[in-house]
């Protein structure tokens, strides 16, 4: 196997990874994966790249390899769009909505759907903000095992009509996602599933780093001065500061580093809190509420991992507020072209902010992740429309028609 060994983020104990594995078993650290990647060093290079898939599997030896003729569980996830901003000059767009499932969270689901396969396990679970869960449903589905899912009950329609149409087993939760995380943990090991939840099992962060390696090649490996992430749980910070050392390890990039910028929803902002208060943990927000679903995370399990890579990159945390959110969804699709999840839109507002503040220069390269599709969000949308510009009772303009119901 090309993987070395898991190590704990925590404590540096090495685990083997030829059976499933959680977290540290002492102190809760997340496991990273770690590969032999001096045996790689000269002589796979960024031009061997060329011509290879166009999917984050085209990084196969940085990725879980499998024995025999056992393949990964795709469905064509990853090498998505880096879009030139038409706003602003030197901006860049990663558009993940071209995902399969419509976000970013199916690079994660695709590495660890791909290993809990080739352990062979038969039951996954995981808590989910929405599109997490559609995408394990998705990659379960494909990969013959079964899903179970809990969801706060107000997430978008389409990530319930999703895990339904995959034969996913869902369960609607009244509360967020730290409530069903707390399920899955109290069930599983009753009902003998293995937890694919943010950050307790190794693979997600695997397939989430890719993006890391994309912004490298799609930018002919001169990484950003900054890269702006909306943040939930943070597996995709995570998982591209991990790719960016394990580059730099290849030889394929120096030792500059972007400075990777968090945007949270201001009704739940517990990185923003913790960074502006200069900790290396966060703190539970209570009573968290935005139509950015997938930025619903009171405490990310990795919490430490991001203030660590924010301190260590220079970079900072940036709230964006439900109004502010949707004015950006507004004006990237009118402007760019692209019709952006909430999560995604925030990505500028902190673009906004930090350039008005002067904290980003118009010169400075900086990639704006677009994690998801608007189109999966239509229902939330409409309804914080109508938070934001009341319509009179009994009547709703749809198009320029009045329709009285
Ligand atoms: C569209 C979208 N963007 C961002 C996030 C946050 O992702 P992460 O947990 O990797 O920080 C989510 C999580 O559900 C999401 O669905
Ligand atoms: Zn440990």
């Amino acid at each position: 196997m090309r993987i070395s060994y898991l190590e704990c983020t925590r404590c540096g104990e090495h685990f083997p990874a030829d059976r499933p594995q959680s977290v540290c078993p002492k102190d809760g650290g997340v496991l990273f994966v770690r590969y032999n990647l001096a045996s790689l060093k000269g002589k796979l290079l960024p031009e061997s790249l060329s011509g290879r898939i166009a999917s984050m599997w085209r990084y196969a030896e940085v990725l879980p390899d499998l024995p025999g003729n056992e393949k990964p569980v795709t469905l064509g996830e990853g090498f998505t769009p880096m879009l030139p901003s038409r706003e602003y000059a030197n901006v860049y767009i990663k558009d993940e909505a071209l995902n399969p499932t419509g976000s970013f969270k199916a690079r994660g689901m695709s590495a660890a759907v791909t290993m809990a396969k080739h352990y062979g396990l038969r039951k996954l679970a995981a808590p989910s903000a929405g599109n997490a869960g559609g995408a394990l449903a998705a990659y379960a589905a494909a990969a013959g095992i079964e899903a179970h899912i809990f969801m706060p009950k107000d997430v978008p329609i389409a990530n319930r009509m999703e895990c339904d149409y995959y034969g996913a087993h869902l369960v609607l939760v009244d509360g967020l996602i730290s409530d069903c995380g707390r399920m899955v943990a109290e069930r599983k090991d009753k009902e003998k599933w293995f937890d694919v939840s943010t950050l307790k099992e190794p693979f997600r962060v695997e397939g989430k780093k890719t993006m890391g390696y994309e912004v490298a090649e799609q930018l002919a490996w001169k990484l950003p001065q900054g890269i702006i992430y909306p943040t939930g749980g943070g597996v995709g910070m995570i998982g591209m500061w991990k790719a960016f050392d394990e580059m730099e390890e290849l030889g394929w990039i120096g030792s500059e580093r972007p400075k990777m910028i968090t945007v949270q929803a201001a009704g739940c902002a517990p990185i923003v809190k913790a960074w502006e208060a200069g900790n290396s943990s966060s703190e539970t927000w209570a009573g968290a509420q935005t139509f950015a679903s997938g930025l619903r995370v009171p405490k990310a399990y990795g919490d430490y991992l991001i203030l660590e890579i924010l301190k260590k990159s220079q970079g900072t945390a940036v709230a964006a507020t439900d109004e502010e959110i949707l004015a950006a969804m507004r004006h990237w699709a009118r402007v760019e072209g692209v019709f952006a999840a909430p999560e995604g839109a925030a990505s500028l507002v902190a673009y906004q902010k930090l350039r008005t503040a002067g904290w980003l220069l118009p010169d400075d390269r900086v990639v704006l992740f677009n994690t998801g599709t608007a189109y999966k969000y239509l229902d939330v949308i409409e309804a914080q429309q109508a938070k934001a510009r009341p319509e009179p009772v009994g009547a709703r303009n749809i198009g320029g028609i009045i329709s009285p119901f």
